[in-house]
């Protein structure tokens, strides 16, 4: 009997439909049936941004209150044997769109007792994203068997000024003296290679080492040095969501001055902080090596500890 895959997604500049695609290509046809369920929000998030639209998102991100959804892709199936989840990460937590999929009834019906790939598209700060799609996952009793993360090939600085380019004006080509924005085709190439994994794996009833299997293919990337920035990121954010969320509801003056502040001073303490942060995490790394050692193994694992962040 063919294996029942179904990959459930949103994609808003279409960089992570690309990356479903080539996943998908690695599965055999001949052993795998895939339903392939692309939510679109088209209307609620128009590309590129605005950068007050931008911005107006901030607070329900990162609480996690999610949008009702109100379209329906595909029918599913009664059960699958294997659900790939792909999302991307938006201020340090999982989407808008991604977080409001995997809260709603009929997905978490549908995830129920049944064994979970994650696929990330980042810029390169997913760490806490996936740790609240883990809770997520375990509130509907899902279980994660694999996670798959490709970021931006530019440095962290550099891909700071090249992700503004290409959200605010769409443009990602390379200019001046940065690269292109978004994670590299040749990365992207790699990805057919992974989804023959995950199938090798689901064929051979052997679901419970293929994060292994991933890890050695370099398909889980974290940036050792950006640990200490992302928890840092993360505590501030939450502080700004609780503020700006308390100022009103989405449309108000009130919340709209705050969020100014906000979108005023991310940009500056991010740009600022990188580098300084660059020279302190060089001697942290000497000094915690053990330490930062512990945590990439974890975050390249799909184990889950409480209070990571
Ligand atoms: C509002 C917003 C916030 C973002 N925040 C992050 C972030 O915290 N970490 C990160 O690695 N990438 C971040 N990104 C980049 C996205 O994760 C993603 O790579 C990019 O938007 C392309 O995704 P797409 O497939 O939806 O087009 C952000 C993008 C948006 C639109």
């Amino acid at each position: 009997m063919k294996k029942q895959i179904l990959f459930i997604w949103y994609s808003q500049t279409g960089q992570l439909s690309e990356m479903v695609a080539k996943l998908a290509s690695g599965f055999d046809k001949n052993l795998v049936d895939i339903d392939f369920c692309q939510f679109q929000f088209k209307e609620r998030f128009p590309f590129p941004w605005k950068k007050k639209k931008f911005f107006n998102q901030m607070p329900e991100v990162v609480l996690g209150i999610p949008f009702d959804i109100d379209e329906q892709p595909i029918s599913f199936k009664s059960k699958y044997d294997l659900i790939v989840f792909a999302y991307q990460p938006w201020f340090l937590h999982p989407s808008l769109p991604a977080s409001s999929i995997i809260q709603d009834k009929n997905i978490q019906a549908i995830l129920k007792d049944t064994p979970v790939v994650t696929l990330i598209g980042a810029r390169n700060m997913w760490l806490h994203a996936q740790e609240k799609i883990k809770e997520y996952l375990m509130q509907s009793s899902a279980k994660l068997v694999g996670n798959i993360v490709l970021v931006d090939g530019a440095k962290n600085l550099e891909s700071m000024f090249t992700v503004q380019r290409w959200m605010f004006k769409g443009k990602k080509d390379p200019y001046f003296i940065f690269p292109a924005a978004g994670i590299h085709e040749k990365d992207i190439a790699r990805l057919p290679a992974l989804g023959s994994i995950i199938d090798k794996h689901l064929q051979a009833n052997t679901l419970d080492q293929l994060q292994a299997a991933i890890v050695q293919q370099q398909g889980v990337v974290v940036k050792t040095q950006l640990i200490p920035l992302e928890q840092r990121g993360v505590t501030n954010f939450r502080k700004f969501a609780k503020w700006i969320y308390a100022a009103g509801d989405k449309e108000s003056t009130a919340r709209a001055k705050r969020e100014w502040v906000f979108s005023f001073l991310l940009p500056k303490v991010a740009s600022i902080l990188s580098p300084i942060t660059f020279i302190g995490n060089q001697i942290k790394g000497v000094l915690l090596k053990e330490k930062l050692d512990q945590d990439k193994q974890y975050f390249e694992s799909i184990k889950f500890e409480k209070n990571k962040f």
